[in-house]
């Protein structure tokens, strides 16, 4: 375990990184851009910006004795969904607000870097309260991959990133999957570092043998549910979600359209045609659900997704990410770090299989599991209002996407999204029973 003192200086340095990489995500944006919101369910990034920045404040405001609250006026605007501290402002009109302005949320940004770093290079800090922090900084990297969904739905093809490096060549492709012996499996974070309440406590499941995908499913193989009518038979569907697909009238993924009968999606890369070895990406809980039962298989539970990607059946032990405890890099993941811009083929990252050889698991696509969104058994929430007021109608989803900062991902993180959701960057890949 860390002292409190090495806690405070990876605390310092992971909030400037964290803060720095916020700015250059909006660096080069139209003032425009900032205040636009597309769709109910994205957030202009003008909102983005005030609502970590606001986060911090209500870390100092619990912490700091007589904080004074930078304006109320901010603290309204920028409450996302926590009643403890007033009544948010309404999700879906966050766009329509031109006050606080695009500079007096930039002034925000900074004078709150300022404070924060101050704080953390000059108070003695307990433990608690580091933590705090550390959720804080967790929760800003969480905010910087919802930025980037929702970049990608404002300007696509037309965002300019900072850095743009070009996509890594694939290696193996051939599609099969690996048989995992069942038994009792411990669950959750076993490491030393930060992680969420909703990992904790570490807990036996009993899993039975069972087989899973080396990679997330393709473009290709969604492309053949597809084109077998797996939108128009109600057969593969959950109620629910044959509700949505008649009501919404989905027959692709989001973001798709077929061009002169060929599909093409539009995203940062621009609109182009659908590329038949990338994950599939940008579908929902259904689709995912609908696809497996179509192919005669089924989604993992997160349980056996963990096992699959973490566990060495060698060792007898479990490590932190597939390819064993260092912390991800660019050669092993695509994560935001990479600045990709997209997903990678399947069989790019090698070197960042799991022990039992599954690809990907880390990165590229978040992935559909079975499991519902709840506590653990012994589970205590970390900081009222955050996760656990969650645990009703989410699916669980994990391994980080291509959008997801390399800090904020391990092989026990748990996302969560409710089952209609196609905006983040989704994707899954299926187990079967042996
Ligand atoms: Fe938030």
């Amino acid at each position: 375990m860390e002292t409190v003192s090495e806690q405070k200086s990876n605390l310092l340095e992971q909030f400037t990184e964290t803060r720095d990489r916020t700015l250059k995500l909006v660096e080069t944006l139209e003032k425009d851009d900032f205040v636009v919101q597309t769709a109910p369910f994205m957030s202009p990034p003008k909102w983005h910006l005030g609502h970590v920045s606001w986060l911090f404040e209500i870390v100092m405001n619990k912490t700091i004795k007589n904080y004074k609250i930078y304006s109320q006026e901010f603290n309204e605007y920028l409450n996302s969904y926590y009643h403890q501290f007033g009544e948010p402002h309404d999700k879906d009109k966050r766009g329509m607000a031109t006050r606080p302005t695009v500079d007096e949320v930039l002034e925000y940004f900074h004078i709150i870097s300022h404070k924060v770093a101050d704080v953390l290079q000059n108070d003695l800090l307990d433990n608690k309260t580091c933590q705090l922090y550390f959720m804080a900084i967790h929760h800003e990297c969480q905010h910087q991959e919802l930025l980037v969904y929702d970049l990608q739905h404002l300007l696509a093809g037309r965002y300019r990133p900072v850095t743009a490096n070009p996509l890594p060549v694939p290696s193996q492709q051939e599609l099969n999957s690996v048989r995992i012996d069942g038994g009792l499996y411990s669950m959750g974070y076993s490491g030393n570092q930060y992680c969420y309440d909703i990992e904790l406590p570490e807990h036996k499941v009993y899993l039975n043998d069972y087989k899973i995908d080396v990679f997330p499913i393709t473009n290709g193989q969604y492309l053949e549910f597809m084109e077998d009518g797996g939108y128009n038979d109600f057969r593969y569907w959950l109620s629910d979600g044959w509700d949505k697909v008649q009501n919404d009238k989905w027959n692709a993924p989001m973001y798709w359209e077929k061009v002169d009968d060929v599909w093409m999606t539009n995203d940062f890369l621009g609109k182009r045609e659908v590329r038949p070895n990338e994950p599939v990406c940008h579908v929902s809980f259904y689709e995912a659900d609908a696809y497996s039962k179509w192919a005669g298989k089924r989604l993992p539970t997160e349980a056996e997704w963990e096992k699959a990607a973490c566990w060495d059946e060698k060792t007898q032990t479990k490590t932190v990410f597939p390819w064993g405890n260092k912390p991800p890099d660019i050669n092993r993941a695509n994560l935001l770090e990479s600045y990709l811009w997209n997903c990678t083929e399947i069989g790019a990252y090698p070197n960042g299989k799991s022990h039992y050889g599954c690809h990907q698991m880390i990165g590229d696509v978040w992935e559909w599991t079975s499991s519902e969104f709840t506590g653990y058994p012994g589970f205590k929430s970390g900081f009222s209002e955050y996760n656990d007021k969650w645990f009703a109608n989410q699916k669980v989803l994990r391994g980080g996407s291509f959008g997801t900062p390399s800090i904020s991902i391990r092989g026990s993180y748990r996302n969560f999204f409710r089952l209609d959701e196609r905006w983040l960057f989704s994707g899954f890949r299926c187990a079967e029973d042996i």
